[in-house]
């Protein structure tokens, strides 16, 4: 058995600080690691307990450089990598102009491979090691991003993004192909390695209620996937979803009455939610996820964190690539502390990173295995230099607690503060060391 000991400053956030306090939630060693052995994590704690529970494990010590777990993004569209940041539009018009005609060229599987490679190459270097992923309309797409992330040995979850109407011609399936692309891609990837097969139907707007029903019996089929769609991202959006369905009692009924909300249904946004929607998406354990920059980017609203969380939701953190303006979680958290401060409260930095990792992990059902230190799940982590540009060192250089510290990389790092990524133990990523 091969085991390897990495060593840095230690923030392992064990339980969920919102309703608790980032004390009494987390454990802070600041000559501490983790040490690993067949992609695994064996035990996290302070270094010389472990050196000495491990004297031949092979050391890789990052000295001041801070461990967590590899950050999850539970929300982001792959296909949209080289259209990010595109000026000027609001939803509708945004997905019309730049991202339907971006997902069209991915009926070239060489464009999907790729787009595909870049992706996780960025995702990597952002000391991501997961991602929850929308494809395009093109069984390719599915395939280019389970082959990149299974070369690298990542924990990736995609699906074929299902649409069959209010797309462009060459953009659109039907319920029938739907079910049955995704039912044979559902057969060859979920499970296979690392890799979880997701259901996605776009939103309503873009799939007819044949075609929710299809993949709803798809999900009954397959209870252990994913389900990933958005909802109630844009209020034009809702009206949209109010004028097609106006039998539903709300947007959320236009999933519910298909089958598509009960635990492992990731819905992407959900910030303009009714009453009865809120009480649903608890009570049936599905997970929102917050978008931050993507909803400050396009325009779409303020997401309330705290009522979420005191109602008892489950929530991720996603970047919403490429609606969202970055590939970075740093940045990602950033956007939900100004958006928290807009909505009345400044979310703690455990709770910024609890989200971006754990909170992430648990909407993806897989909260023992990623997004945390815990012994016995995969050793997926970033190394964080905490002193990345001067801006940052001068202000953590006078900080107190591993709060101050960690807080202006939070604030205003990008991937130069990512000073290693490890994939199943693995180090994937080190602009210092090679
Ligand atoms: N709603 C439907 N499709 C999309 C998408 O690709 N990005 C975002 N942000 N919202 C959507
Ligand atoms: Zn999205």
């Amino acid at each position: 058995m091969t085991q390897t000991l990495i060593l840095g400053q230690v923030l392992d956030i064990h339980s969920d600080p919102f309703g608790s306090t980032p004390d009494a939630a987390s454990r802070f060693d600041a000559h501490g690691g983790v040490l690993v052995e067949d992609g695994r994590i064996l035990a996290t704690g302070p270094a010389d307990e472990l050196r000495s529970r491990a004297p031949r494990a092979t050391v890789e010590d990052h000295g001041q450089g801070l461990i967590l777990p590899g950050f999850v993004d539970a929300h982001v569209h792959y296909p949209q990598t080289a259209i990010i940041a595109s000026w000027g539009k609001r939803l509708i018009d945004w997905l019309n102009t730049y991202t339907f005609p971006e997902e069209m060229r991915f009926g070239d599987p060489a464009y999907a491979d790729e787009i595909a490679e870049r992706y996780l190459d960025l995702l990597i270097a952002n000391g991501t090691t997961t991602a929850c992923s929308f494809c395009t309309i093109h069984p390719a797409s599915v395939e280019a991003f389970f082959i990149a992330a299974e070369r690298r040995g990542m924990a990736v979850a995609a699906g074929k993004t299902c649409m069959d109407r209010n797309a462009p011609d060459g953009l659109r399936d039907d319920a029938r192909s739907a079910y049955d692309d995704s039912a044979a891609l559902l057969a060859r990837w979920h499970g296979r390695g690392r890799a979880r097969y997701v259901i996605t139907p776009r939103f309503t707007p873009t799939s007819t209620p044949a075609q929710l029903e299809a993949l709803g019996a798809l999900w009954a089929e397959n209870p252990d996937c994913l389900m990933q769609t958005h909802l109630s991202e844009q209020l034009d959006e809702i009206a949209w979803v109010k004028e097609l369905h106006p039998e539903a009692r709300d947007y959320l009924d236009t999933y519910e009455a298909h089958g598509l909300l009960r635990e492992g249904a990731l819905f992407g946004h959900a910030i303009h939610l009714e009453d009865r929607e809120r009480d649903r998406l608890r009570d049936a354990g599905a997970a929102l996820i917050h978008c931050p920059t993507s909803n400050a980017f396009i325009g779409s609203g303020l997401f309330g964190m705290a009522r979420a969380k005191a109602e008892g939701q489950i929530v991720g953190l996603a970047t919403d690539t490429g609606g969202g303006s970055s590939f970075s979680m740093l940045r990602t958290m950033a956007a939900a502390y100004e958006i928290g401060q807009l909505t009345g409260t400044p979310l703690h930095p455990a709770e910024l990173i609890w989200l971006a990792t754990a909170g992430s992990a648990a909407s993806m059902r897989a909260p023992d295995r990623i997004g945390t230190l815990a012994p016995g799940s995969d050793a997926d982590l970033v190394v964080l230099d905490l002193a990345s540009t001067p801006a940052i060192a001068q202000r953590a250089g006078r900080a107190e607690t591993i709060w101050d510290a960690v807080f202006p990389t939070i604030m205003m790092g990008d991937d130069r503060a990512t000073a290693a990524t490890y994939v199943a133990g693995r180090k994937l990523f080190s602009p210092h060391r090679g």
